[in-house]
């Protein structure tokens, strides 16, 4: 057997001559392997883990210079892999107001809206998410309808589709930045120009704010004085005179989420809190870091942030109609919603089976705010596994979802389904919908709004209704 030289994909382009960027190509075409730090073969690598076989890579590259292999036939479409695009393109305005794991881009959406509809067509994503195809569809001048069964996305697709009297948005926002700012300068030290509290009663005050923390969750995933201020900035959410509180809301979940006690380079999914102060390694920034210990560092960073963002796809959005409805898109009825008129298309990305709780990656939110959950109407969720049984049942699930909206579509509605389909399920969900498969794009999964150095393929799926 070939010993396996294991090296990151920098190491390996060093070593062959190449950059990165190639080297994540000829596994996305499925030229050379992924392994972990053991040599195991594996499908998905954890942040850092990923490396490839140097000697694989030397091996596939002689075939090349020798004319039996090439690089590119593997029939990815070249144009979607959208490599020359900028992060900040990829997060521009509110595509960035609170992360979100599982989005795509909005290139995606803009590329198959741009050539399969018109102006003013009406786009569904039954499976809404953070309302990428809503906001695209809508700065496309299109009227977008979306479900999501998980409230807290649609507090935040609500917010990112809303559109504000930018101004007073931005005064509210720095209003109540300013109001827990000086919170929290009372916290550290008592500021005789700022008499907010006697000195007792201050201590009273934050013993009523704790006492608000009713949550095993905040008690034991936030450092004192972060749990103190975001307390302290909902009461304000609560209790001010704000017209644009969910904006509010969703400022406050981006900073809470960023100042769990977790490690830095943890955001997406971390397991258990750190104790305060504790000292890790932190492969983020490349030294040791301690958790975060306040709440209002986020706070300043996201304010400014929000505000400019909603000020810029202000002047983008156009005035067709968003639509965001809760709810389980297998059985929701969307006539009234819809009033006679019928949907365009579809352009969606489901769970895929077994990878991701869409729920519990917001538990911060779920638990600060005190929103209702129904993790139990979930597709495919990560706790269910990927056995037999989860696979069959999310085939049946999302088979059913478009078997429900299929009678609100024009009968030449396009349909396009984005999915990392690596064990051949949309076949049989295209025939349980009554639905057939029209045409298929494979695109390289180079660039996605969550950082992440695990390169893979999926299929944009064109499936229409099936006349005959
Ligand atoms: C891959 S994500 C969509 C991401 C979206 N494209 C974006 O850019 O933000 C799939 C979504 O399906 C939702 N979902 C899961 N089961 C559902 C159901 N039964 N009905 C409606 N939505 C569901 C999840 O809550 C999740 O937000």
């Amino acid at each position: 057997m070939i010993e396996k030289f294991l090296v990151t994909l920098e190491e390996s382009a060093n070593a062959v001559g190449k950059t990165p960027h190639n080297i994540r190509d000829y596994i996305q075409r499925g030229r050379i392997a992924k392994y972990n730090l053991h040599g195991e073969k594996i499908q998905r690598a954890k942040n850092g883990e990923l490396r490839v076989d140097l000697n694989e890579v030397q091996a596939f590259l002689r075939l090349v210079n020798e004319g039996q292999e090439k690089h590119h036939h593997a029939g990815l479409d070249a144009e979607l892999g959208f490599y020359g695009l900028a992060e900040r393109e990829r997060t521009k305005h509110v595509h960035r107001l609170h992360p979100y794991l599982g989005k795509f881009i909005p290139q995606l959406v803009e590329w198959f809206l741009a050539r399969y509809f018109q102006p003013d067509a009406l786009i569904l994503d039954p499976f809404m998410g953070s309302g990428t195809t809503l906001i695209q569809a809508n700065e496309m001048n299109m009227h977008a309808m979306g479900i999501d069964v998980s409230a807290f996305n649609c507090l935040v697709a609500r917010v990112k589709t809303d559109s504000y009297q930018v101004d007073q948005a931005r005064q509210e926002i720095l209003d109540a930045e300013k109001h827990v700012s000086r919170f929290s300068q009372r916290l550290t030290s008592p500021i005789p120009e700022l008499p907010l509290f006697e000195e007792s009663d201050f201590e009273l005050f934050k013993q009523g704010l704790l006492a608000e923390a009713n949550s095993e969750y905040l008690r034991t995933w936030f450092a004192p004085k972060t749990l103190l201020e975001m307390l302290y900035y909902r009461r304000l959410i609560e209790h001010g005179d704000y017209v644009y509180k969910d904006l509010l809301r969703v400022l406050l979940s981006r900073a809470v989420r960023s100042c769990r006690l977790i490690p830095h380079d943890d955001l997406a999914t971390p397991k258990h809190p750190l104790p305060v102060g504790v000292k890790y390694w932190c492969r983020k920034h490349g030294r040791m870091c301690i958790p975060i210990d306040n709440c209002i560092t986020k706070i300043h960073a996201y304010s400014e942030d929000t505000a400019r963002r909603i000020k810029e796809f202000n002047s983008l959005r156009s005035a067709k109609t968003t639509t965001i409805i809760q709810g389980d898109a297998r059985t929701i009825d969307l006539s009234e919603a819809l009033e006679d008129r019928k949907i365009d298309g579809i352009f969606t990305s489901p769970p895929y089976v077994g990878q991701i709780d869409y729920h519990d990656q917001h538990i911060y939110a779920y638990e600060l705010f005190n929103i209702t959950r129904h993790d139990t109407l979930e597709i495919g969720p990560k706790c269910k596994g990927k056995s037999q049984k989860a696979q069959q049942e999310y085939v049946e699930g999302i088979a059913k979802v478009l078997q429900n909206v299929r009678q609100f579509l024009k009968d030449e509605a396009n349909i396009f389904i984005v999915a990392n389909d690596k064990l051949g399920l949309y076949p049989e969900i295209a025939k349980q919908a009554n639905l057939v498969i029209a045409d298929q794009f494979q695109r390289a999964v180079t660039k996605r709004t969550q950082k992440g150095d695990d390169p893979y393929q999926e299929t944009i799926f064109l499936l229409k209704k099936d006349n005959h």
